[in-house]
């Protein structure tokens, strides 16, 4: 058959998103989730007649999966805003969002009306050889955020995960700055779960056994109680680095606040001197932004730390949906370095849309932003409740969405013993760093309230109080 000119002056997806039948559908869903969850305003115990049940899935996922879980976790597949209900019938309080990733809570309208949106496409997913306008809206927001308060960015190519952000982002340095083969990264650092991210890394145990890939130094992070004197360290372990390996460094590896390191945030002056050695020598500046992304008082930590005039490459993941590779024209990759069958399913994408313009509309970002300000709280309720029980919580630390303390000694038994109760009680938090380690918030931004963090304490005082009384 020979290709007909068509009359048409419509889109058929146009004509199918404007179908009233899909507004009145759309309507009917949001309105009977809502009504479902409702109830699920606090925390709650299992359903007894569901617990048999439960543990026999939990088991049988473990031995699947090949390794115990970390929670006795299985969602049912709906919550209200930070109260999820486990398939057991019980509510928790969800403060750590999958590691930083439901930064809406559960069930929100927004992401629904996008899921619906994504069921209507005409296919699950998006790839690099067949694309939708909505990864076009995605990329541009991102670059257009970036780019707000001055940074050189321009370019963004998505992924589906951290890790593979992460990677592209390392094979565009080294291509850009060949044959320099070493990367310089700070102690303590966390880039994913590949073999080169393995290898970059600062933690032993994940690399157990697997052999090497990338060359990485470590210089040491900043250190809050000696400012200068951290910063002439760093720079000094740098200058160093350069002048035992000439030419080889393809890039400086920055994660700005360390997450799974232990919530230790590092400051301007401190990574301008780090960055500006950088430039110098013609090493690209990498910031690893997948879970600061966000959370802090801008939508790029390399903003909240006034780096915009000094960065070459930023990677993003987890609140976003997507995952993302974003970078200047310098860094440009050939063709052929990066690519993959997917970067995302329509899901994922129209959610992150949704996502991206839901944190700008609402108010997150700015000093005295949403972010900032349920961070304030929560860090004014956690320094009271280090007073009310003296040597048994230290910090608050971290920024924005980001919120940590110390338990008793900050070994990691105690800490998981505490983690293990606050999650009997109803709140759900996670381990970051060690020696000492800390119980660790990744907050629902979205949909987080001061009320909600009132009671997530709450539970910490009561929990913290039982576990001093027992060592007592
Ligand atoms: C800073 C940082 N980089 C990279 C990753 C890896 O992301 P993903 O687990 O999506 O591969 C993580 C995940 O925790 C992270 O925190």
């Amino acid at each position: 058959m020979t290709q007909t000119t068509s009359d048409k002056t419509k889109l058929a997806a146009v004509g199918l998103a404007d179908d009233p039948r899909i507004a009145q559908a759309k309507r009917l869903i949001l309105e009977a989730v809502a009504e479902h969850a409702a109830p699920l305003v606090g925390i709650a115990e299992p359903i007894q007649s569901l617990v048999a049940d439960y543990r026999a899935m939990l088991d049988e996922y473990s031995g699947l999966r090949g390794g115990k879980v970390y929670f006795p976790y299985l969602g049912s597949g709906i919550g209200n805003g930070p109260f999820v209900e486990l398939a057991d019938g019980s509510v928790k309080l969800d403060l750590i969002s999958g590691i930083g990733v439901h930064g809406y809570g559960h069930s929100h309208p927004k992401l629904i009306e996008a899921g619906i949106d994504a069921a209507l496409c005409d296919t699950v997913m998006q790839g690099n050889l067949q694309a939708n306008p909505s990864i076009v809206d995605t990329s541009r927001l991102l670059v257009d955020l970036a780019k707000e308060s001055g940074s050189s960015i321009s370019h963004c190519f998505l992924t589906t995960s951290g890790a593979m952000a992460n990677e592209n982002s390392l094979k565009l340095a080294f291509q850009k700055n060949a044959p320099a083969n070493r990367i310089v990264a700070f102690t303590h650092c966390f880039a994913g779960r590949t073999l080169a991210l393995a290898q970059l890394t600062d933690k032993a145990a994940y690399r157990q056994g697997l052999p090497d890939t990338i060359a990485v130094d470590y210089i040491p992070f900043f250190d809050e109680a000696a400012p200068e004197r951290s910063t002439e360290v760093a720079v000094n372990h740098f200058k160093y680095y350069l002048k035992r390996h000439p030419g080889k460094y393809a890039a400086i590896w920055l994660e700005l606040i360390q997450g799974e390191g232990g919530y230790y945030s590092g400051q301007t002056e401190f990574f301008r001197q780090l960055m500006t050695v950088a430039r110098d020598n013609r090493v690209a500046v990498i910031a690893d932004e997948v879970q600061t992304f966000g959370r802090t008082s801008r939508p790029y930590a390399f903003q909240h730390f006034g780096l915009d005039d000094l960065i070459d490459i930023v990677t993003i993941g987890k609140i976003t949906q997507v995952c993302a590779t974003i970078f200047t024209d310098q860094y440009k990759p050939q063709p052929g370095l990066i690519s993959q069958t997917f970067t995302g399913s329509n899901m994922t994408i129209l959610a992150a849309n949704a996502i991206l313009q839901g944190l700008v509309d609402a108010g997150h970002f700015g000093d005295n932003g949403k972010n900032m300000s349920l961070h304030q709280h929560f860090a004014d309720r956690l320094e009271s409740l280090s007073q009310k029980h003296e040597g048994c919580i230290s910090g608050p630390f971290g920024i924005g969405g980001m919120i940590a303390f110390t338990a008793f000694d900050g070994s990691a038994k105690q800490t998981n013993e505490l983690i293990d109760r606050l999650y009997a009680a109803g709140l759900m938090s996670f381990m970051a760093g060690g020696n000492p380690s800390r119980v660790r918030f990744l907050l629902p931004l979205g949909c987080a309230e001061n009320s909600h963090i009132d009671l997530a304490c709450d539970i910490i005082d009561e929990v913290v109080g039982q576990m001093a009384a027992e060592r007592a």
